[in-house]
């Protein structure tokens, strides 16, 4: 387990010393260290290396005589530009992965002053981010790894600077937020054997037995009762029974804003009778990212425990499978608002589950805004490719906060347009709303079409990540697969709401 903590001076153990360099015009980069400055004179003379943004050098020096400075050295250049948040998440996630390189296990990471308009506050914050998320690995089924390799992973990162508390608090922060991006992608990473709705429901359940959060759980049975027609129809093809997680986290009272998340937690998706090309398809046990999201998020407010809000997490969780219990292309489901609607396509079965979770979370708790999270189209990924999170909205100032929030965390959304026209492809001869479009056109937003039907005038902003939560832009802090986008922007949502 890596641990990561803050000290105010460069002491204690560590076997490995980094430090974060800018380059400037025909001068080597500035260090606090001078025996790693005059390296670096001579790097940048040779002309290997001028602290550029992206590159990094090591260096072995020899065991001081006094003290105990660690001999392995790691430099990462910053370039000479403006910097923003995004370069120091970037360099976090290089630092670890030059560390992961070599046999390094402790790293004492020196906090570099504050430029560029940045203060150190976002700095300390954003590195520890990047630290914590370049660190993530998943190799819990790899048994071929050979002992010594599966031990090759970072102990602890300790990051040092002047004393201060708010650097203090930063650093905790970018833990938080880190750790709980990290956890969503361990929930992502399980296959869809190795994580069922039973799953999210253990999940919810133990965060809610370590943190001030408290879970409900909504069964097939209780679903059924309750009308939830698109949950459990979705679900009926498979044995593993579908669920729906409700994590509640009070920061506020009654009077405060609440805000409702919501996440798609399809645990496997097959497409069900409508069945997906083989080719691919074990990608859809990442279709459980939108609720891994939510979770996790979940997982961050009641540690950061903000005040004067309170957050409501709804996971709607089940696995979308074939066979003769299964729901079919013609059939009409009542969801829980009411709505009658005909599924043309088993595979559009994400907007089926949310809708029920959407429709119920605006009733039950009647938020100030919604915002829900789903890798529900493939469209999204020919609209925007692997760079841009969709968003769709029905209220232009939520869609704006996000947008800004989005930027300024490295996670970047595209606002797609909605409206009546794109409705009408809904219609259906036979019910309220059929589940898809009347033919390919303008997909992912014809699915937000769909679910805003279910959200009443509540404001409400939908989060289509499936062309971001893996495959993700290339970047130092998101390893390969899940990348556990959205996390951030959620708990940065609710950290900042007014
Ligand atoms: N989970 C998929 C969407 C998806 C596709 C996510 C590729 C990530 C990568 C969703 O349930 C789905 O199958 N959507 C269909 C909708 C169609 C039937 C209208 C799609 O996108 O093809
Ligand atoms: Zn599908
Ligand atoms: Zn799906």
């Amino acid at each position: 387990m890596l641990k990561v903590s803050y000290r105010p001076l460069l002491d204690g153990d560590g076997d490995t010393v980094v430090y974060f360099v800018r380059e400037r015009a025909k001068q080597a980069p500035i260090c606090p260290d001078q025996a790693v400055a005059d390296y670096l004179e001579k790097a940048r003379k040779l002309g290997d290396f001028r602290g550029q943004a992206g590159k990094n050098l090591i260096y072995y020096r020899e065991s001081p005589k006094v003290g105990k400075a660690p001999e392995r050295v790691i430099v990462i250049g910053l370039g000479k530009d403006k910097p923003s948040t995004e370069l120091f998440r970037e360099a976090g996630g290089l630092a670890v992965s030059a560390a992961l390189a070599t046999k390094a296990r402790t790293l004492k990471v020196a906090l570099p002053d504050p430029f560029g308009g940045l203060s150190r506050v976002e700095l300390a914050r954003a590195l520890a981010e990047g630290l914590v998320l370049g660190s993530y690995r998943f190799d819990k089924y790899r048994k071929d790894f050979e002992p010594e390799e599966k031990d090759d992973s970072l102990k602890g990162i300790v990051i040092h600077a002047a004393e201060d508390r708010a650097i203090d608090e930063a650093v905790r922060q970018g833990l938080v937020l880190g750790l709980a991006v990290n956890s969503a992608r361990d929930m992502a990473n399980e296959p869809g054997n190795h994580w069922t709705p039973a799953h999210f429901v253990k999940a919810g359940r133990d965060l809610a037995g370590k943190y001030a959060l408290t879970c409900k759980v909504f069964d097939k049975t209780a679903m059924k009762k309750m009308g939830m027609g698109g949950i459990v129809g979705v679900g009926q093809g498979s044995v593993q029974p579908p669920a729906l997680v409700i994590l509640e986290y009070r920061g506020g009272t009654t009077k405060s804003p609440t805000l409702l998340l919501v996440g798609k937690g399809l645990t496997f998706d097959s497409g069900g009778v409508s069945l997906k090309p083989g080719a691919g398809m074990q990608d859809m046990k990442f279709d459980m990212c939108g609720g891994a999201a939510v979770l996790a998020a979940m997982q961050a407010v009641a540690q950061l425990k903000p005040a004067g809000i309170n957050v409501i997490g709804l996971v709607p969780a089940a696995e979308n499978m074939g066979g003769s219990a299964a729901l079919k292309p013609g059939d009409i489901i009542s969801q829980f608002n009411g709505k009658n609607v005909e599924v043309v396509n088993t595979d559009a079965e994400g907007r089926l589950i949310l809708a029920d979770a959407l429709a119920y979370g605006v009733k039950h708790y009647q938020p100030t805004a919604v915002i829900d999270i789903a890798t529900l189209t493939g469209a999204v990924i020919i609209a925007l490719g692997h760079h841009r999170t969709g968003l769709l909205s029905n209220d232009h100032a939520l869609a704006e906060k996000l947008l800004a929030i989005g930027e300024r965390c490295g996670e970047p959304l595209w606002r797609l347009p909605m409206g009546k026209e794109y409705r009408k492809q809904l219609k259906s001869e036979v019910a309220d709303l059929k589940n898809v479009g009347s033919d390919r056109a303008a997909g992912t937003i014809t699915a937000a079409c769909f679910l805003e039907e279910f959200v009443d005038k509540t404001p409400w902003a939908h989060l289509d990540i499936a062309g971001t939560a893996w495959d993700f832009t290339k970047k130092s802090y998101v390893p390969k697969g899940p990348s556990g986008v959205g996390v951030r922007t959620l708990v940065e949502l609710v950290l900042g709401w007014k």
